[in-house]
């Protein structure tokens, strides 16, 4: 670590596994170069303070019922952050503007700036109030976070049921989406959320940068865009776990038995399933997955996070002598230390719902994908994967056993699959070349840390 700079930065991540991720990755790189580091969160879903001794972690109320905690609705969620937490926010950080810093003993430090997660939507008029410099973190694409301003616009367009033909246009005001994929966004998100993302933007737009875990190797086009778009200076300093794992910022234990595990199997012979940390299935998806891996007779790791099948603790309702069945062939898991997992040699390809996080995971890892997206910003990732950089199979959202099977033993056993392979090597070695000395992402993350040190 480079001495401290006597600058302190403020962090405030959205209570989220994918936001806070990126978040203490950011973090973890601006103390590496000199500054000091406050996170500002919400008791639920608290970020684990121990696993982090160096940083200040500041608690504020979030006003949270335990029911309220459990919900699957993260838009409704978001919104009830939004609601209760400004007051708690702006009073913790008027105190911090106000204190020396004596609980780390340290000199006074300067407070350069706040960073905080996009769906803050309150933050604008109390920094202003404070004189406090400000800068956006969007844990989404670039692509994704300017396109999705045109949703309210969309919605009103495409009110009328798509005709088959239709099924696969693409949609202008978002590529690389197609109609279907646009229809599958607008029919899960309700009209209450184009008051959410006018506020997004508005906040966007006033704030004084804007930070994306992306870089110009992904989205050259898209980040030439949203340059015009904001008009405020932007930062794409890459995929954030390139600097620093993230494992250390799992919400959840995750089952380290995974690793002795993929140990014993082949190189590049297993497939690893995961939706994240959100998506929930049905019971019956859960059986299509459990025959889809069963029947393609490939080694797999699957995790099924406690609470994600709708209605059931865990995996109770599969069979027990299918379970012994599927033991035989893979491991089933709560949660996995993912990163370590897609560097492991024996992971052939990953199954993944496609947030951001595991997609560039396994964009840096060079392992290829079937993209399994159900909500929001995953279907324009997926859609990246698959048609942009034709680094995986789309399953264009059947959850079934065939569609499952045939798309692992393509991507693992055929030709398909090889040529898939080498176009994610070349991919990673690209977004690989941007964090080299002068390359995109590099360049980036020197310039913000040049912006938010000269104020
Ligand atoms: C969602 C969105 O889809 C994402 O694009 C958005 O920016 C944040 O919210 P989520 O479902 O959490 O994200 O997925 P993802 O963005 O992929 O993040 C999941 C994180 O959890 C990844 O960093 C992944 O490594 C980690 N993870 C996942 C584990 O550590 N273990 C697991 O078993 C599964």
């Amino acid at each position: 670590m480079e001495k401290t700079n006597g600058l302190r930065v403020i962090l405030f991540p959205l209570p989220l596994q994918g936001c806070i991720n990126p978040m203490i990755q950011l973090a973890k790189i601006l103390h590496s170069r000199g500054f000091s580091i406050t996170v500002i969160h919400t008791r639920f879903n608290a970020p684990k303070a121990s696993n982090h001794p160096l940083f200040t972690f500041l608690q504020i109320p979030d006003g949270l019922s335990e029911t309220e905690t459990r919900t699957h609705d993260v838009e409704l969620l978001i919104a009830l952050l939004n609601r209760n937490c400004e007051s708690p926010f702006g009073d913790c950080l008027s105190k911090l503007l106000q204190s020396v810093d004596s609980e780390t003993g340290e000199e006074k430090q300067r407070i350069c700036c706040l960073i905080h997660d996009s769906g803050w939507i309150f933050t604008q008029s109390l920094a202003k109030s404070l004189n406090l410099l400000r800068l956006v973190l969007s844990t989404y694409t670039i692509s994704f976070f300017r396109s999705h301003f045109a949703l309210p616009q969309l919605r009103r367009q495409m009110y009328l049921p798509l005709q088959d033909s239709e099924q696969d246009d693409p949609v202008e005001e978002f590529p690389p989406l197609r109609k279907k994929d646009i229809l599958r966004i607008l029919d899960v998100e309700t009209e209450s959320l184009d008051s959410c993302s006018e506020m997004i933007l508005k906040t966007t737009k006033a704030s004084s940068g804007l930070i994306f875990m992306s870089c110009e190797e992904l989205e050259q086009k898209s980040l030439s865009q949203a340059r015009e778009d904001f008009k405020i200076p932007i930062f794409a300093i890459g995929p954030s776990h390139s600097h620093f794992p993230a494992s250390s910022s799992s919400l959840l234990t995750p089952d380290d038995t995974c690793i002795p595990w993929l140990d014993k199997q082949e190189d590049k012979s297993v497939i690893y399933v995961s939706i994240g940390s959100i998506v929930t299935i049905s019971e019956p998806e859960l059986m299509e997955f459990a025959w889809g891996l069963s029947n393609s007779d490939q080694p797999f790791l699957w995790v099924v996070r406690v609470g994600s099948v709708n209605g059931t603790e865990w995996i109770e309702t599969i069979p027990e002598d299918f379970i012994k069945r599927l033991n035989e062939k893979g491991k089933i898991v709560k949660w996995a230390p993912q990163q370590e997992v897609l560097k492991h040699r024996a992971i052939g390809g990953f199954l993944t719902h496609n947030g951001w996080n595991s997609t560039v995971e396994s964009v840096c890892e060079g392992v290829p994908m079937i993209c399994l997206p159900f909500r929001w910003d995953q279907m324009l990732n997926a859609r990246f994967v698959s048609d942009v950089w034709m680094v995986g199979i789309h399953l264009e959202g059947r959850i079934e056993m065939n569609e499952i099977e045939g798309a692992i033993r393509r991507l693992l056993l055929e030709t398909e699959g090889e040529a898939i392979r080498e176009r994610i090597e070349h991919l990673k070695e690209k977004v690989g070349r941007s964090f080299k000395l002068n390359g995109s992402a590099y360049q980036s993350l020197q310039n913000l840390i040049d912006y938010i040190s000269s104020f």
